[in-house]
């Protein structure tokens, strides 16, 4: 299986640093790895598409593709599901499932759609191999994924299973935890290259400094878990073994120091355990503490890679996680709630300051030299933090459109007209 078209699907905003892993990571470049809405396409080998699951951050699967066809009706997603080869993924013992997007399509019923796909499948193992596989909808063996616009269907076959964003390590989370995907994206649009220190002085469970720490280190980021790949057909386990022992010889103490702090203690307990789990409790420091009073972890300066609170009540010097037990996330709360949305973006500490103005004073007095990248779907942080951007990019987390703004944190000099003094 030599020339596979893969699709590898991302966060939107991600694509172009999804491109610049997989060439990374396969030396595919041209008309071999384009990047298209939504993720980027490859022409591989079946031995790529495993590297890619193993080692890719930013990917959400990798989808083979089977077939792209037109059509106007149920009856030609019937018959182009009837003409993959199906058999070559998978067998009449195992279980299936088909899981359907759409983008504009004219169809009235996704779900009749589904089962028509469902129909073709089962009815050619039938004509095939004289019986059919069942239908698991919670933890199928294979996974077909079928995509709808307006006049084509594509099918591929999954070889990732469970979304690769579920590394195997985050057992423990808070309430508003990032996936891991868009931490990895976060780190990647700041250009962090492992040679600073990285510090996030509002780490929840630990998502940003363990996938940071997991780069520092070399550690593939599916190192801990299974993929779907091991079920189907193709799969062999010498060529599996091989690639995971290549990446288990890449792996070496970390090239730069990684740091995270949290308010709530319960959150620094969380992330230890993540950490340890994910293999790097050694090369991460995780403390409790306030942001608005925790000094630089480090001499050196480095960044910060941050997804602080939002909308919410949070807790001020002093009172480190005190009432947290029915913590809400800010977004949901608001939303509850029926607040205008100005006044939900507001996040106030316990004594009625603006967290986010205290924050800025407190850096631009101690973390000059450092640069501060934070994801926020607060489109006016900086004029809240009075602090001007050096670097914008878009970014969604999940249906949540947001910024990940970079400050360069210079005394005095990041501030806007009308700053405070520093
Ligand atoms: C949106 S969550 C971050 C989630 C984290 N990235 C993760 O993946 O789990 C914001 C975090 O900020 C923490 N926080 C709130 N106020 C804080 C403060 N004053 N200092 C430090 N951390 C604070 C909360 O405890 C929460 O864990």
């Amino acid at each position: 299986m030599n020339s596979l078209q893969l699709f590898l699907p991302c966060a939107a905003g991600v694509e172009d640093f999804l491109a610049d892993e997989v060439h990374h990571l396969t030396g595919l470049t041209g008309q071999d790895l384009m990047t298209g809405r939504g993720g980027v396409v490859v022409n591989a080998s079946w031995r790529d598409a495993m590297r890619l699951n193993l080692h890719s951050r930013l990917a959400q699967r990798v989808l083979v593709q089977l077939s792209h066809t037109p059509y106007r009706g149920e009856a030609d997603l019937y018959e182009a599901a009837s003409n993959v080869a199906w058999e070559i993924w998978f067998t009449t013992k195992q279980t299936f499932k088909i899981e359907i997007t759409a983008q504009h399509s004219p169809l009235k019923s996704l779900n009749f759609a589904a089962l028509k796909i469902k129909d073709a499948v089962a009815d050619r193992f039938r004509a095939k191999r004289g019986e059919r596989p069942s239908v698991e909808t919670q933890w199928p063996d294979a996974r077909i994924y079928a995509h709808l616009t307006r006049d084509h269907l594509t099918l591929y076959i999954d070889t990732s299973g469970e979304p690769l964003f579920k590394r195997g390590w985050r057992t423990d989370k808070g309430d508003a935890p990032l996936k891991e995907t868009l931490a990895a994206a976060m780190i990647a649009a700041s250009g962090w290259d492992a040679t600073v220190p990285l510090y996030d002085p509002c780490c929840g469970s630990g998502t940003i400094p363990i996938e940071a720490a997991q780069i520092a280190c070399g550690i593939a980021a599916g190192s801990q878990r299974r993929f779907g790949f091991e079920k189907l057909l193709p799969y062999q386990a010498h060529v599996w073994q091989g690639l995971k022992d290549e990446a288990r010889a890449m792996e070496h103490a970390p090239t730069a120091p990684v740091f995270g702090s949290d308010v709530a203690h319960r959150m620094v307990d969380f992330a230890q355990r993540n950490a340890e789990r994910a293999g790097v409790a050694r090369a991460l420091q995780l403390r409790g503490g306030d942001a608005l009073q925790r000094m630089p972890p480090s001499e050196v300066p480095g960044i910060m890679l941050l997804n602080p609170p939002y909308g919410e009540r949070i807790a001020a010097a002093g009172v480190a996680g005190h009432g947290r037990d029915n913590f809400v996330p800010g977004l949901l709360a608001a939303a509850r709630t029926g607040q205008p949305r100005e006044h939900r973006e507001q996040v106030q500490t316990d004594d009625g300051g603006d967290f986010f103005l205290q924050l800025s004073a407190h850096w631009k007095k101690n973390f000059a030299g450092w640069s501060a990248w934070m994801l926020t779907p607060d489109l006016k942080l900086p004029s809240r933090m009075r602090l001007k951007e050096s670097r914008r990019v878009p970014m969604w987390n999940g249906p949540i459109e947001c910024r990940l703004f970079r400050f360069d944190l210079v005394a005095g000099s990041a501030r806007r007209d009308g700053g405070e003094k520093p």
